[in-house]
């Protein structure tokens, strides 16, 4: 195991020429000497604030179906899981969600669903169209997964900004374990497709996955940086009682603000999400202070909340949508951040 005095000129030259390598990245990775991790999350942290100063980017997330025809092995919502009830949204109710979030203040709508067929390429576009003529300024997420590539276009040329469709692991045996029928190299082929139209491409892993080495997550990071990803979310893996990884151990919070540091070092343009998995207990604020510069709020409404279980969470909404983003305001603000 590296010494201190190794350790801390590998957080220099990763900061200074956003390069590593797998033996590096697993070096820090691995280190549980509070100096060491200490000076990694500084570096982060002053590499984040030099991009972006002291702004914090909050997002209104809308979820509008927990339909989908994948089983992955991890995912809550998966099309194996009987128990449960499935919703769809129609357009006009997506649009009028998507219409509160923007009247609130959000300034980016990420449009998110499992894998559903039911919606088609013009039905989507409707939906982006209808964003982009209530506000121009907003801009518009996609995530619903893997599509043809006339439907990333046909969304393109409707207006939509951003895609996000996470690697998940970039190691091809594991990826094809955990995704039953599915292949990294389609998923990849995805992400180069949407950044050849232009979107800004969001990718991310899971860490502490069934069977991930550390050696594997310094490789995601590494990904992220060859596939030029303008966002990544990094969360850890939960276990869902109703799949097949019920029994599996949760990923570590702490290895997981780690790859969030170390990838801060290598991509210090990107936007990475304090992800809902890696605060879902509490831990914002060291998330923000690993170099996370993102926080998603849910704009789905609670009763479908509740549905869109892709991991354990309590879902409670006291208050509305406005009112978050004013809490939320008022949070950040006392971190030091300011929301926007
Ligand atoms: N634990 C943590 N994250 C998960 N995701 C899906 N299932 C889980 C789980 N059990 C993440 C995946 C996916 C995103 C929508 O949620 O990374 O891309």
């Amino acid at each position: 195991m590296p010494r201190e005095s190794e350790l801390l000129p590998i957080i220099d030259k990763l900061a200074a020429t956003c390069q590593g390598t797998v033996k590096e990245i697993v070096s820090l990775l691995v280190c549980e000497d509070e100096t060491v991790l200490n000076y990694l999350f500084a570096k982060a942290l002053s590499v984040k604030k030099a991009v972006f100063g002291q702004n914090i980017y909050i997002r209104a997330i809308i979820e509008f179906s927990n339909v989908c025809h994948c089983c992955c092995c991890y995912c809550g919502i998966n099309r194996g899981n009987q128990t449960v009830s499935r919703y769809r949204m129609v357009p006009d109710e997506i649009l009028g969600l998507a219409y509160e979030a923007i009247d609130a203040g959000y300034g980016t709508i990420v449009l998110q669903s499992g894998e559903d067929m039911y919606y088609t390429k013009e039905m989507l576009g409707e939906v982006i169209r209808g964003i982009k003529a209530y506000d121009k300024r907003v801009a518009v997420t996609l995530s619903v997964g893997e599509r043809a590539y006339e439907d990333y276009a046909y969304w393109r040329a409707c207006g939509a900004d951003r895609y996000l469709i996470k690697h998940e692991t970039a190691n091809a045996a594991l990826y094809q374990r955990l995704h039953p029928g599915h292949r990294l190299a389609s998923r990849l082929d995805c992400q180069r497709q949407l950044w050849a139209l232009g979107y800004e491409l969001g990718s991310g892993f899971m860490v502490g996955l069934p069977g991930q080495t550390i050696e594997m997550l310094a490789v995601d990071i590494l990904l992220l940086q060859k596939m030029q990803v303008s966002m990544a979310g990094i969360g850890p893996f939960i276990p869902h009682p109703e799949t097949a990884l019920a029994g599996a151990a949760k990923g570590d919070t702490g290895l997981t603000n780690k790859a969030l540091g170390i990838t801060r070092l290598l991509l210090p343009h990107a936007h990475l999400p304090a992800t809902t998995a890696l605060t879902v207990q509490g831990g914002r604020a060291e998330a923000l202070a690993a170099g996370a510069d993102v926080i998603m709020q849910k704009a789905t409404p609670a009763a479908k909340q509740q549905l869109y279980e892709i991991y354990p969470r309590l879902v409670k909404e006291e208050y509305s949508l406005k009112e978050k983003r004013q809490l939320l305001l008022e949070q950040l603000e006392s971190l030091g951040y300011i929301g926007v």
